[in-house]
C-alpha cells in the first residue's frame, strides 16, 4: 500500500487536513449547508456554513454530519469532505491521494465501514485506519518508547478518549459521548434557569470559549442574548465566568471521574510512569483556563497541553505518515 501523503481528522466539530511536507493545510468546522430540494446543491461549509446554525433560512439544511465521532449523515459528510479536500488538495496531490485516517480508539468495523464508503465517495481508496490517541501524543510533541508511555485525555467537541499508550499501541483505553458540545448543552439549560434566558448552541459555546474558566476566583465578564423566557422578547444579560462555574466543574469532574477509572485499571509499572510524566490533554477543550492547574488539584498529577490542542491529533498523524515503519505498527489490520 503507497505511504499516505494526507492525515485526516474528521472530528465532530471540526476537521483537520495534514498534508505531507506543507503541515496543517485545513481547520475548519465540520458543518455544510445544503439546499433542502436539490440535497447536493452546497449553500455555505465550514466556518461560513457554522455561522448558520439555528438560524433556519428558508429552503436551506444546516448539518453538521459527524456526531459523537460518528458518520451520522453519509451524504452531507461526503459532500463536506470532497469540497474540503477540493479546496487544499486534490489539485496538487493528484486525485486519488494515499491517506491516513484517525478513528476514535475501540472503533467498530461498522464505523470505520462508514468512514471507508465516505472516503471512497470522494475518490479514496488507499486508506490506513489509526486509533486517535496515539496520534495525539506524538502530534503533541511527547516522546514515545515502548518502556515510556503516556496518558492521553483528548475532549473534543463531540467525545472524549482517554487512553494509556505506548508506541506499541493503545495499554488501555476509552471513548466516550461527553465533549464540548455537551458542556455547550449543560450551559443552555444553565443559563435558562439562571437567568430565565434562552439561548442558542452559537451563542453557549461563545459564552463558554470568552469567559468559561477553571479558576474559581476568575471574573471575566461577557454580554450574550437571547430570548426572555416569560415575554419572549430579545434579551441582554451581563454572565461572568463564576456564574456559569459550576456547570463547568461539573463537566470536567466527570472527565476526571472517567480518567481515575481507567487509569485504576493500569498495570503498576505504567501507573507510576503516568504519575511521573503526567498527563497530557489534548482537544479543544484543553484550551479551558485553569484546566492544568484544576487537574492537578484534583487528580494530584501534572497536566501538559501543547500549544494548539485541537491539532494534535492531525499533526501526529503527519508524523506517522511520514514513517512507513511506525505506520504498519499502528494501522488498523483489517480483514
Ligand atoms: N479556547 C477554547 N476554550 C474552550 N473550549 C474551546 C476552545 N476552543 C475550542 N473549544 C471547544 O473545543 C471543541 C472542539 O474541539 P476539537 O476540534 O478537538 O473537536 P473535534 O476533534 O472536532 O471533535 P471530536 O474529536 O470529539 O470528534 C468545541 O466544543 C469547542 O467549543
Ligand atoms: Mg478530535
Amino acid at each position: 500500500m503507497k505511504s499516505p501523503t494526507l492525515c485526516i481528522d474528521l472530528g465532530s466539530s471540526g476537521t483537520k487536513i495534514y498534508q505531507i511536507g506543507a503541515g496543517v493545510v485545513l481547520s475548519e468546522p465540520s458543518v455544510i449547508a445544503i439546499s433542502e430540494l436539490g440535497r447536493r446543491k452546497i449553500k455555505a461549509i465550514g466556518i461560513e456554513a457554522k455561522k448558520l446554525i439555528g438560524r433556519t433560512v428558508d429552503g436551506t439544511v444546516v448539518s453538521a454530519p459527524v456526531f459523537e465521532s460518528q458518520i451520522e449523515d453519509e451524504l452531507c459528510a461526503t459532500l463536506m469532505l470532497e469540497n474540503f479536500l477540493n479546496k487544499v488538495t486534490l489539485k496538487k496531490l493528484g486525485r486519488r491521494p494515499s491517506v491516513l485516517f484517525a478513528v476514535p480508539c475501540g472503533a467498530d468495523n461498522a464505523s470505520i465501514k462508514k468512514f471507508e464508503k465516505v472516503l471512497n465517495e470522494c475518490d479514496i481508496y488507499n486508506i490506513h485506519f489509526v486509533e486517535s490517541p496515539i496520534l495525539t501524543v506524538l502530534g503533541s510533541g511527547i516522546p514515545l518508547s515502548d518502556s515510556n508511555p503516556c496518558f492521553v485525555i483528548d475532549i473534543g467537541g463531540g467525545t472524549t478518549k482517554i487512553a494509556a499508550v505506548s508506541l506499541g499501541g493503545i495499554i488501555s483505553g476509552i471513548s466516550v459521548n461527553i465533549g464540548g458540545k455537551s458542556l455547550d448543552k449543560m450551559l443552555i439549560e444553565y443559563i435558562e434557569e439562571q437567568f430565565d434566558l434562552k439561548i442558542g448552541m452559537l451563542t453557549a459555546e461563545k459564552l463558554k470559549i470568552q469567559v468559561g474558566s477553571l479558576l474559581e476566583r476568575d471574573n471575566t465578564t461577557t454580554i450574550i442574548n437571547g430570548r426572555d423566557i416569560a415575554s419572549g422578547k430579545p434579551r441582554a444579560v451581563s454572565v461572568s465566568s463564576a456564574d456559569i462555574y459550576p456547570p463547568i466543574k461539573s463537566f470536567f469532574d466527570k472527565i476526571f471521574e472517567l480518567a481515575g477509572m481507567v487509569m485504576a485499571k493500569l498495570p503498576a509499572e505504567i501507573s507510576a510512569d503516568v504519575r511521573r510524566g503526567g498527563v497530557c490533554f489534548a482537544g479543544g477543550m484543553a484550551n479551558f483556563v485553569g484546566l492544568d492547574e484544576y487537574f492537578r488539584y484534583s487528580m494530584g498529577i501534572r497536566a501538559n497541553v501543547c500549544e494548539d490542542p485541537a491539532l494534535a491529533t492531525s499533526i501526529g498523524g503527519g508524523i506517522v505518515a511520514g514513517n512507513d515503519k511506525l505506520l504498519s505498527r499502528l494501522r488498523i489490520n483489517r480483514k
